[in-house]
């Protein structure tokens, strides 16, 4: 039974009850969201609107960037994030949004202090340069900590342990993902940490992460634009995190303008000059210029837009075939600041399948 999504804030306060019970029947079970897209499609904006629409719910929601491109910052406006867990936001409905930096270095000396009790020996390490050394040489380790990192805050429990008891620290964790071109290899660290290391913990944890990405606990979520490339890029992504076996959440069309023109003008539009030539007149009556070349051009742009519409339509089926849940969130007049975020939360609430 479908119940109404919550709230977005701002908004009234809700009194936690039964409804922050509510979960995503379009992604049961999920705790980690991967947000990727081809680069500029929106996936900063979009991670940040995701992350708010969890916390509406009354979940405490751990939102992590990587590579310090601070654009979360800039779009939930809130100060840089850090390379340990900060606190962004409470939500109304009792719900949290905090924040992670995940930066190379400082993640490989977490994993040498975990794995190898490194301890001062590590910051040695830094010192002598061996650790921008390790973080240059080897790509492939650039990700594999960076999703490492990702893995043990989707698994850290309050209090800090991994053992089973306390609740989970963060009901969510929604990652702002490197773009689709990457998206493969970077999920992918068992191939690439197969090449580094056959036996021991850091293949056992790269292990662990594949089987928590397969397992139906991770989803990526594909963020486009209703343009050929973004789409194409969006149908590449899906068969290759099929190939890697990690399941797709939703598609997620950004920035989709409101049609100008109804249905009915725009097959006028195909069909003859004829509705123009009455705006031409109409345009004259009130003293505009109105002659032919107004209408000329006016028609030219009309059908301009009509080609774009019947291909943003087009495009629209291309990604409805690939039978995903599909989000269309709308362009924000202005660029998507803080507030613009909050419409798009209030979107993804909204056109969720809720239970
Ligand atoms: N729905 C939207 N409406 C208006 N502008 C948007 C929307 N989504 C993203 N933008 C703008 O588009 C640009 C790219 O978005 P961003 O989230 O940074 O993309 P990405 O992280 O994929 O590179 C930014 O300037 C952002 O403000
Ligand atoms: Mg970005």
């Amino acid at each position: 039974m479908a119940a109404a999504p919550p709230p977005i804030p701002p908004g009234p306060t809700r009194a936690p009850d039964a409804s922050s019970e509510v979960t995503l029947a379009d992604w049961p079970g999920v705790r980690l969201h991967v947000v990727s897209g081809k680069g500029g499609t929106g996936k900063t904006t979009v991670a940040a609107a995701l992350a708010l629409t969890l916390a509406s719910l009354g979940r405490r929601v751990l939102l992590v960037e990587v590579e310090g491109r601070q654009g979360i910052s800039q779009v939930l406006d809130v100060p840089p994030l850090s390379i340990e867990d900060r606190l962004l936001m409470k939500v109304s409905g009792g719900g949290e949004v905090w924040g992670l930096a995940i930066e190379v270095k400082a993640a490989l000396l977490e994993y040498l202090d975990i794995f190898y009790k490194l301890g001062r020996a590590g910051s040695i390490l830094e010192k002598t340069g061996a650790i921008d050394f390790a973080t240059t040489i080897a790509p492939g380790v650039r990700d594999v900590l960076v999703v490492g990192k990702v893995y043990e805050s989707v698994r850290r429990r309050r209090g800090g342990g991994t053992q089973a008891g306390p609740p989970f620290a963060y009901d969510a964790v929604v990652l702002d993902a490197p773009p689709t071109g990457r998206i493969g290899h970077v999920l992918n660290v068992n191939d690439e940490v197969a090449e580094l290391a056959k036996v021991g913990p850091i293949r056992g944890q790269a292990d662990s992460i594949t089987r928590m990405l397969r397992s139906g606990t991770a989803v990526v979520h594909l963020t486009t634009l209703l343009e050929d490339m973004p789409v194409q890029e969006t149908v590449d992504a899906v068969a290759q995190l099929a190939s890697i076996h990690v399941p797709v959440g939703a598609v997620i069309v950004n920035q989709a303008r409101d049609d100008v023109l109804s249905p009915e003008t725009l097959a006028a539009l195909g069909q003859g000059d004829g509705e123009l030539a009455a705006v031409g007149t109409a345009f004259e009556s009130v003293g505009l210029p109105g002659g032919d070349d107004v209408v000329a051009a006016l028609a030219a742009e009309a059908r301009d837009h009509a080609e774009r519409i019947a291909l943003e339509d087009e495009l629209l089926t291309v990604l409805a075939d690939l039978d995903r849940p599909l989000y269309v969130l709308p362009r924000i007049a202005g660029g998507a600041d803080p507030g613009g975020v909050r419409i798009l939360a209030q979107q993804l609430a909204e056109q969720a399948v809720w239970q």
